[in-house]
């Protein structure tokens, strides 16, 4: 089977990459140029551990290639994944106007069976419209089928999730459709569920949001220990030995950002209005989410009273450590509350300044990216932790402390232990304990 895979973004590289190292041949085609040329040359042009290298191996053995040229791409193909981009629209629904023309494209190029398989997250029914599109455009009497195979990986641990799944979610409406994808993931076929494709496309939703609901509740839970003597840290702990919770994904902060659960939340509420069904939790666990800015600002307000003219280092502006990623990442809304309030902002990251430079260009004095972590805390009126990159948590307090201007350090991410910190002489506020 020739696989190809449309699109090459986070997802689609990554399964292009993967796919080709599990053996099978595969071609990797996107409409953005220089990603191919870069990919052709074994050049990634996303961070993620491991990636490039798999890259430049697969390209040497011959099983993994790159094309400008959808249609040869599409021709050339037994199996296509179709990774491409589902953006969020103005009403929180996703944009599915890529899937659309790429289905329009596999229509016209239909030379013959073609499994047509959604990798890309999509609302639940999506299959229903890529049937019908590659129907009505299709010239020939060219065969195919559509199924669903969402992804789970996560950025920063993409590689490792997708060559070890804890489950490969395949939802067919034909035996064919089965086994070929079958044989893709033989490797991983005790992890394989076989679902009708409205269920598949479903369970990709559904575990996003529920991960965001752990989140948005934990967060939830933080602020009413902030109002007692409980320690969230410790309550999560608590809940999460009970197997029935578990402890995964009830880390307390600054809310969830990146480009899937912020955008996957939202698609799903609408989703449920467009059918008729009420998801409104889901609007909760939104709101919840939006409001840790704000509740995050409170403390830097009581920290300094004026933010205007403070000299504040942020750390970390990835939406999550161990990525260059900015999309939708908390730091973005709270820099543009800071900058409003005219405070000198120092920022650093040890992988994402240059993502972050889009949104908010070098302007000093105002904002200012700095080479390293001791030139953004030196003479700062404040610290604060946006993302718990491990060059954070092994930080020398007692040096930073004598190069700030004052000892005010606001841990978003829970880093630190608040009687170490306090007892070095900071003053020292974090996300739902004293
Ligand atoms: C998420 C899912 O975890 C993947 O399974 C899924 O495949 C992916 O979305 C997707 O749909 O493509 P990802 O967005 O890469 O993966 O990142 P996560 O590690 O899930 O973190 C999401 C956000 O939640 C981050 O901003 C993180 O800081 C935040 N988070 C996570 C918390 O605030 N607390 C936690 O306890 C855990």
């Amino acid at each position: 089977m020739k696989i190809g895979v449309i699109g090459t973004g986070y997802v689609g590289m990554v399964t292009a990459v993967c796919l080709s190292d599990l053996g099978h041949d595969v071609i990797g085609t996107d409409i953005d140029k220089e990603k191919i040329d870069k990919a052709s040359q074994g050049s990634c042009h996303i961070y993620e551990p491991g990636l490039e290298e798999l890259l430049k191996k697969n390209l040497k053995n011959g099983t993994l290639s790159f094309s400008h040229a959808l249609e040869d791409t599409i021709q050339a193909s037994d199996v296509l994944f179709v990774c491409v981009n589902t953006p969020q629209r103005e009403d929180g629904s996703a944009d599915m106007c890529y899937v659309e023309s790429t289905s329009r494209s596999i229509a016209e190029n239909l030379n013959k069976y073609k499994l047509v398989v959604e990798k890309s997250t999509v609302p639940v029914q999506t299959s229903m419209w890529i049937k019908r599109t590659i129907s009505l455009y299709k010239k020939g009497n060219g065969e195919f089928d559509v199924a669903s195979n969402p992804e789970f990986l996560r950025e920063g641990t993409a590689v490792s999730d997708f060559m070890h799944p804890d489950r490969v979610i395949i939802g067919v409406e034909t035996k064919k459709a089965e086994e070929m994808l079958v044989k893709i993931y033989k490797k991983f076929k005790d992890k394989v569920l076989v679902t009708n494709i409205d269920t598949a496309e479903l369970i990709k939703h559904a575990s996003n949001s529920f991960l965001a609901m752990k989140i948005s509740f934990i967060n939830l839970i933080s602020d009413l220990c902030e109002r007692t003597d409980a320690d969230v840290e410790l309550v999560a702990k608590g809940m999460g030995l009970d197997p029935r919770i578990g402890k995964r994904f009830l880390r307390a902060g600054l809310g969830y950002g990146g480009s899937c659960f912020p955008k996957d939340v939202r698609a799903l509420i609408k989703i449920g209005e467009d059918l008729g069904a009420d998801l409104s939790l889901l609007k909760e666990v939104d709101r919840i989410n939006t409001d840790r800015i704000q509740s995050f600002l409170g403390k830097i307000k009581k920290a300094l009273w004026i933010v205007k003219d403070k000299k504040i280092a942020v750390l970390g502006l990835a939406f999550k450590p161990e990525t260059d990623d900015t999309r939708n990442a908390p730091s973005i809304n709270l820099i543009k509350e800071l900058q409003s309030q005219e405070a000198l902002l120092r920022l650093y990251d040890p992988k994402a300044m240059d993502n972050m430079r889009i949104h908010f260009p070098e302007d000093p004095p105002k904002i200012i990216y700095t080479q390293n972590l001791l030139d953004a805390v030196k003479e700062a009126n404040a610290l604060l932790i946006v993302t718990e990159w491990d060059e954070f948590k092994d930080l020398n307090l007692r040096k930073i402390k004598d190069m700030m201007a004052n000892p005010i350090l606001i841990d978003g991410r829970n880093v630190f232990d608040p009687d170490e910190v306090r007892s070095l002489g900071f003053e020292y506020y974090s996300i739902g304990r004293k």
